[in-house]
């Protein structure tokens, strides 16, 4: 089973004629045209969140036009940067307006739950007791199947950055660590938001992050073909455990993106 993954596409309003706008559409057109050729191709495709940057109908009504030209399946977690009732709308999601999005996919050979971590008021994450709840239950219905999580905010410090710890309480990394070991079932938790390529672990489950899409918004260590190109994960399950791939493709147009001042997360 192969799954795709995007994250912080940051979309901005395509009737701004703005380099940065063009080249993060081009960034997504660019990796949605190179997932649809993948061979084998993927099951599932997801992104895991900040889809949008500014919450507008006229972004989301790109990111829907650019993302159906996807082959595979699509399914999609919240960021801070995006609204769940317009991410609900747009691409169909179970639950009601802005209820934190959780849902569970169970029609493949492994489980995939998607965890919103959005908070109230703030950019970082939140899992308050009711989605932690969710969590537990969720896992609970079903403790035999390789399962992964996928969600904005990684449950970890993210060591690479300045600002590490991402979630509004520190409980948080306890709470979700005494969850996922109870559940062994639970193998990989996929997140976005940090803008770098990051590897952890949080009980027995593997952490990863992948770069945002948004090529203006990386804060990996510079590599100069970065800036050129679009970077999406392919997850493969493979003997109980994923073997995770970082694709580099260079833009179909190139815009060539201005770095700003730190990046929104
Ligand atoms: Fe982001």
């Amino acid at each position: 089973m192969l799954i795709a993954q995007l994250a912080d596409t940051h979309l901005s309003d395509p009737l701004m004629d703005d380099p940065i706008s063009h080249s993060r559409m081009e960034c997504l057109r660019t990796a949605v045209n190179a997932i649809n050729k993948l061979d084998p191709s993927p099951s599932i495709i997801i992104h895991t969140g900040d889809m949008v940057q500014n919450r507008t109908h006229s972004e989301y009504k790109l990111a829907q036009i650019l993302l159906s030209d996807l082959q595979a399946p699509l399914y999609v977690v919240p960021g801070n940067r995006d609204s769940r009732r317009m991410l609900r709308e747009t691409f169909d999601l179970p639950g009601n307006r802005n209820e934190p999005v959780l849902y569970s996919i169970d029609t493949h050979e492994l489980r995939l739950i998607a965890l919103d971590t959005q908070s109230r008021d703030t950019r970082k994450g939140d899992l308050d007791e009711f989605r932690l709840r969710w969590l537990e239950n969720t896992l609970n219905t079903n403790k035999s199947k390789p399962t992964a999580i996928f969600m904005h905010h990684p449950p970890v410090p993210i060591t690479t950055s300045t600002f590490p710890w991402q979630f509004i309480r520190e409980e948080t990394r306890e709470e979700v660590s005494a969850i996922i070991s109870r559940h062994p079932q639970v193998i990989r938790i996929f997140c976005g938001h940090s803008h770098r390529l990051f590897r952890s672990s949080i009980a027995t489950a593997e952490v990863s992050t992948v770069t945002s899409l948004a090529a203006d918004l990386r804060m990996d260590d510079k590599n100069p073909l970065q800036d050129r190109d679009a970077v999406y994960h392919t997850h493969t399950l493979k003997g109980g455990s994923f073997i995770t791939k970082t694709h580099f493709v260079p833009m179909l147009i190139n815009h060539k993106p201005m770095h700003k001042d730190p990046p929104i997360g």
